[in-house]
């Protein structure tokens, strides 16, 4: 939609722009004939300025706390959706009917199973290697057995495909942790859900009964649905980058994952649960919070702060709430991580340079507490996150691949090396 103009007056000439309205949230500039017009590009490290598509999906108000899918408020769904619903209302738009949500329900968890030559690509790597390195290739490899069908201008391919990531990502995560820890893979089980299904290809063995405990499934499916997008974060861009050559899609939610293993993005919750264990005991939280303000030392209060939200993360507040239920669940009554990490949040939340600077606590800071309580050990967080992101990074591929502007993603630069210089040939070099 486009309302107004603007004017921006580059080298003293005036050069007029279209103001195109977003439904809610900032207008946005478009300088697509920018360079064009003034031989000129912006500058934008980071893309802290920068709309970089346009979307339907996912709209968040970092100001304001608030993060909606498809124009339905987190907290709302997290209270009475389920993950596979989110799913759909990511993928399609709107809320399932029952008949559509069972169809889907049943679609995914048809999908389950991985071919079984997956199995040798987990014997290939070391048994103490970090569950994201195998599942980089792991979900890299699924381009390997679907690459016949993956034609990426056919929409049912993509629909499959679709289908396919989502109900099999988990498979994997389940199998690298499995592998992680020299126990036999234990194959999906179709009669329960998303979340149950899980905890079950984790949790069970081949030589016992195993009932997933319906009170860490909902609290899972919940976590998965505060997970499941963040419009175009890091590890989107990503893939929309990666996909926008027309690549298969399996590589390009592997792209997503290598990009949201890192500490500044998914890998946090794993660095701030092992902050929480460093810390220790409540008294050392002054020292760790001079560490964090110190310009000199590289040290940061992981699961604090975003690029996005200036105010509390909207999904840390029911992570908090999850957390609580499930430590009371397995009944632990007395978290030490816990009480270090609400002292640590009480104590930052009232020191000048984190109001200032307007630090919250993300997503990731009551995760890590709440998935180690549920039995996962610290390295399969992010996996936990990359599952839940799948279905993200599925419905922003799908939307920009079925959007009729999408070209090939082509940032420019600055370019501040050399100018041209003549070659010396070795004997001449001093
Ligand atoms: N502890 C201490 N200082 C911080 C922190 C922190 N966690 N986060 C930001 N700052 C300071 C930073 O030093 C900078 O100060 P100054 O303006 O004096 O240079 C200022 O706040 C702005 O930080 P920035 O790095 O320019 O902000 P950014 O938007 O580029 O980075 C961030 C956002 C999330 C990478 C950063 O806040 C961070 O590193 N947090 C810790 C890692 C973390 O928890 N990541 C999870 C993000 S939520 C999950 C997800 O969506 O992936």
């Amino acid at each position: 939609m486009t309302d107004n103009k603007g004017t921006l007056i580059v080298d003293n000439k005036s050069f007029e722009f279209d103001i195109r309205k977003g439904s809610v949230g900032p207008d946005v500039v478009d300088i697509s004939s920018l360079y064009g017009d003034t031989g000129m590009f912006t500058y934008d490290p980071g893309f802290t300025s920068t709309a970089s598509c346009e979307s339907k999906i996912t709209y968040i108000d970092g100001d304001a706390g608030i993060l909606n899918y498809r124009g339905y408020p987190i907290e709302q769904l997290a209270e009475h959706g389920d993950f596979l619903e989110t799913c759909y209302l990511l993928l399609y738009g709107d809320l399932p009917t029952p008949a559509q949500k069972a169809d889907f329900d049943y679609r995914v968890t048809r999908h389950t199973m991985v071919h079984e030559q997956m199995t040798r690509f987990f014997t290939g790597f070391r048994r103490d290697a970090h569950p994201m390195a195998v599942i980089v290739g792991c979900v890299g490899a699924l381009s390997a057995f679907y690459h016949d069908s993956t034609d990426i201008t056919d929409p049912m391919a993509r629909e499959i495909a679709s289908i396919r990531m989502i109900a099999k990502v988990p498979t994997l995560a389940a199998m690298a942790y499995k592998y992680s820890i020299g126990q036999p893979f234990v194959y999906p089980r179709n009669d329960l859900d998303y979340a149950a299904n899980f905890l079950h290809m984790c949790f069970a063995v081949p030589c016992e009964e195993f009932k997933p405990n319906p009170v860490l499934a909902r609290a899972l499916d919940r976590i998965f649905i505060l997970h499941a997008d963040h419009e175009q974060n890091a590890s989107t861009s990503t893939v929309r980058l990666a996909g926008s050559s027309g690549a298969n899609p399996f590589a390009c939610i592997a792209a997503g994952i290598a990009c949201l293993w890192g500490p500044a993005h998914g890998g946090a919750n794993e660095a701030a649960l092992q902050m929480l264990q460093e810390i220790g005991t409540p008294d050392r939280i002054p020292e760790y919070v001079a560490k964090a303000k110190d310009k000199n030392d590289p040290f940061r209060l992981m699961g604090f702060g975003h690029r996005v939200y200036k105010n509390y993360d909207p999904r840390a507040k029911i992570m908090q709430k999850t957390c609580h239920e499930v430590l009371s669940e397995m009944g632990i009554k007395d978290d030490p991580l816990l009480d270090v990490a609400i002292e640590l949040e009480r104590f930052a939340l009232k020191d000048e340079y984190f109001i200032e600077k307007k630090l919250y606590p993300n997503i990731d800071f009551y995760s890590g507490i709440t998935l180690k309580a549920m039995g996962f050990p610290t390295s399969m967080f992010t996996a936990l996150f990359a599952l839940a992101r799948t279905v993200g990074w599925i419905a922003q591929w799908k939307e920009m691949i079925e959007d009729p502007s999408q070209r090939i993603g082509r940032p420019r630069q600055l370019y501040t090396g050399h100018a041209k210089r003549d070659y010396v040939s070795i004997a001449q070099r001093r």
